[in-house]
């Protein structure tokens, strides 16, 4: 007996104007062999034939007489030596699982192929949807059914994907509390580059997404594939080069032991993965997701946001408050947020989570006098809630210690002084649904900042990520008109499967100007920027110590959902009217801002930061320009906007949220003058405009409109 490969077949051709998604099957094992640049032009799509033997590479000596290609669920019975994409076990034995494709069907109009994969002697199948957006984003949904009468233990379910074997680096996010988000590239050889989260959010450590891409490939060059793991638990990415040379992405659950066992003939749904393809490096595979993430929700306005941590902390005084909401709405603000401290026992961070009362001692009339005092100002009002903690110095604790993850152990690991409740309990979700929806029913709430200030440990992350998930669509529900922010002590739960249920992300609890540019640049690689709260804080930064300017810090925070957290009343007139120039121009751009696109431009000096909007061919921009550090040459090289070639002729205009922070210059370019010029796209595009010298953390604004005659 001569076992040999089988010969392929194509199932389907997902396929959108920019990129083609191939789905084949070998002996009824399926795989992607291809995500790549679109092979057809739409003309040409209905008679279009994919040649299979593009796809099969052979049989080389040292291994198995058959050629393994990476399955979607990659398993050993087929030849997998890479890690298995199911692991499952029944009474105890593991499963030598074995799937074949069973069932095929297609939906045209929406451009998904749903396949079944069944192993019918062991009773269990997975069935598969992959969806080709418009975003040009393909979707996988794997969902593991137990066909048996008794229940299946699943320890690990990983979907695989084949990047293309071009890529040669790995660009990862991650980083700390307060600098998170960093971006971080790793040559991708041989060994496995793997990430793991255990930290029950999705972390400030690890985000759970990965480009892999062509050597050296920048924000407009190589190739890139974006892959991201759409989870706010555990979760594990590995980047493997190992298995018949195949550069393979595979993602799942970290799953614990007895986390996931399903009754019989029900199911496990694997998490969302997303993948973006882009030709033309990391900024097009970032408008992808972008343009993914926009198409879940309807397009809102996003007010100005004042928060009150940074200006008060947990000092509540209704005088000082009400003060506050009159400067805020001075300079323009348009929702006053009560952060942390309005409910019982909650003075300082050691007491009070769970206890969701208004605090009568602070609030002796609860929250309607600094609501109506908000209102009448022309703002809406928003509250902070942690939902998911409780400190062990509450009500809720002393009644309820059975209803804490380690409540019952003596000497239980605090973090921020707090447990975490356990979500998969219906009664615990009740009561919070119950409280939360009580306060969201008695007041007029237009906001929740939900935060999650500690990690989770010891596993249960499957359940309590559902559990959150499922009180969140319950509130959601209920109070349609409510929007909803993920905090997580700033940047640790940002994903876009909690995206589906916010419309906002708090995205570091830094805003030092400076590192934000770093942490808003990792973020905007899969996030839209207008999910990403970006505060104005105070002059000298409450996390760093950092002084900076405020057109630095207004033309930072302006590439995002704006906010201030900035004791407003310790202002000047002279600064509450420069604060009011910048909230101003946010709210004439933020409309253009936020539906346009994205894009992080190039510049061969790593000082020199570059990031905007440009609307179609370029024909409206507004890019921010930054010096991050002191750089290496007086005249550092022209800034080139590559999107304007085909713009023609453009208005171009210098414009600073603040004093102008020039550097050295007895004389600035010729093209900073007092009014705008007009240049030509193709010249801005090739040859770019001279970088005038700015002092270190300063930026400035360029606005593009084209003239039309
Ligand atoms: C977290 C948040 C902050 C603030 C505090 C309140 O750290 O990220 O913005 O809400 O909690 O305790």
């Amino acid at each position: 007996m001569n076992r040999m490969s089988g010969v392929i077949r194509v199932i389907d051709h997902l396929w959108t104007e920019h990129t083609s998604v191939i789905v084949a099957a070998r002996d009824e094992i399926v795989f992607i062999p291809y995500i790549g640049p679109s092979l057809c032009e739409a003309d040409e799509y209905e008679g279009f034939r994919i040649d299979p033997t593009f796809f099969a590479r052979g049989v080389v000596g040292g291994g198995l007489d058959i050629e393994v290609t990476p399955a979607l669920i990659p398993l050993p019975s087929q030849g997998w030596t890479g890690t298995p994409g199911l692991e499952a076990s029944r009474n105890g034995a593991v499963l030598p699982l074995d799937l074949r494709l069973t069932e095929t069907s297609w939906d045209k109009e929406i451009d998904e192929t749903f396949l079944v994969l069944t192993d019918s002697s062991h009773q269990v199948s997975v069935e598969i949807v992959l969806s080709l957006k418009e975003s040009n984003v393909l979707t996988i949904d794997a969902t593991v059914k137990n066909l048996s009468d008794g229940t299946l233990d699943i320890t690990s379910a990983q979907v695989n994907l084949p990047v293309g074997d071009s890529a040669a680096e790995v660009l990862t996010l991650g980083g700390r509390h307060a600098m998170e988000a960093v971006r971080q590239r790793t040559p991708w050889g041989r060994s496995r580059i793997a990430i793991e989260n255990r930290t029950g959010r999705t972390s400030h450590e690890q985000l759970g997404v990965v480009f892999a891409g062509t050597s050296g490939f920048t924000e407009q060059t190589g190739e890139v594939w974006g892959v991201h793991f759409a989870w706010s638990g555990n979760f594990s990415i590995m980047c493997d080069g190992v298995t018949e040379t195949r550069k393979t992405v595979q993602l799942g659950e970290l799953l614990q032991a007895n986390e996931v066992i399903v009754p019989a003939n029900e199911s496990y749904a694997i998490p969302r993965v997303i993948v973006s393809h882009s030709p033309n490096g990391l900024s097009g595979c970032s408008q992808n997701f972008h343009e993914y993430a926009r198409s879940r929700q309807p397009h809102i306005q996003r007010p100005v946001v004042l928060n009150t941590w940074e200006a008060v902390y947990f000092n509540h005084d209704l005088e000082t408050l009400t003060s506050l909401a009159t400067t805020a709405a001075e300079v323009g603000i348009e929702r006053f947020v009560l952060d942390d401290g309005w409910f019982n026992g909650r003075r300082n961070d050691t007491a009070g989570l769970g206890d969701w009362y208004v605090d009568e001692s602070v609030w002796p009339e609860g929250l309607s006098p600094i609501i109506s005092h908000v209102r009448s100002l022309g703002m809406d009002f928003g509250l902070w809630f942690e939902p998911e903690m409780v400190n062990p110095n509450s009500e809720l604790f002393r009644t309820h210690p059975e209803w804490a993850l380690d409540g019952a152990l003596t000497n239980p690991i605090l973090g921020r002084n707090q447990l975490v409740l356990d979500l998969s309990r219906a009664d615990v979700r009740d009561y919070l649904f119950q409280r939360i929806d009580a306060l969201l029913s008695e007041y007029e709430i237009a906001y929740v900042k939900w935060d999650h200030n500690r990690p989770l440990i010891g596993g249960a992350s499957h359940q309590q990520t559902l559990g959150f998930y499922a009180l969140l669509d319950q509130l959601n529900e209920k109070h349609p008109q409510v929007q909803f922010e993920s905090c997580a002590s700033g940047g640790g739960r940002i994903d876009l499967g909690v995206a589906d249920r916010v419309n906002r992300f708090w995205a570091s609890d830094s805003i030092d100007a400076l590192d934000r540019l770093e942490i808003q640049k990792g973020l905007s690689t899969f996030i839209p920027i207008e999910m990403l709260g970006s505060h104005i804080g105070s002059p000298t930064c409450h996390t760093t110590g950092r002084k900076h300017a405020l057109s630095f810090r207004a033309t930072t925070a302006l590439f995002g959902w704006l906010g201030v957290e900035w004791n407003l009343l310790t202002l000047t007139e002279k600064d509450k009217d420069r604060l009011r120039q910048a909230i101003d121009f946010y709210k004439e751009n933020r409309e253009f801002l936020h539906s346009e696109t994205f894009v992080r431009i190039d510049h061969p000096d790593e000082s020199i930061d570059i990031r905007g909007v440009y609307s179609g061919m370029g024909s409206h921009a507004l890019f921010a320009v930054t010096r991050l550090h002191s750089g290496p040459s007086n005249h550092s090289a022209p800034l080139r906007f590559p999107m304007m070639k085909d713009a023609g002729e453009l208005e171009v205009e210098v414009i600073h949220l603040g004093a102008p922070r020039w550097a050295l210059h007895r004389e600035l370019p010729q093209w900073i003058t007092d009014s705008p010029s007009v240049m030509s796209g193709s010249m801005l595009a090739n040859v770019g405009l001279p970088m005038p010298s700015l002092l270190p953390e300063s930026s400035f604004l360029i606005q593009f409109s084209q003239v039309v005659y």
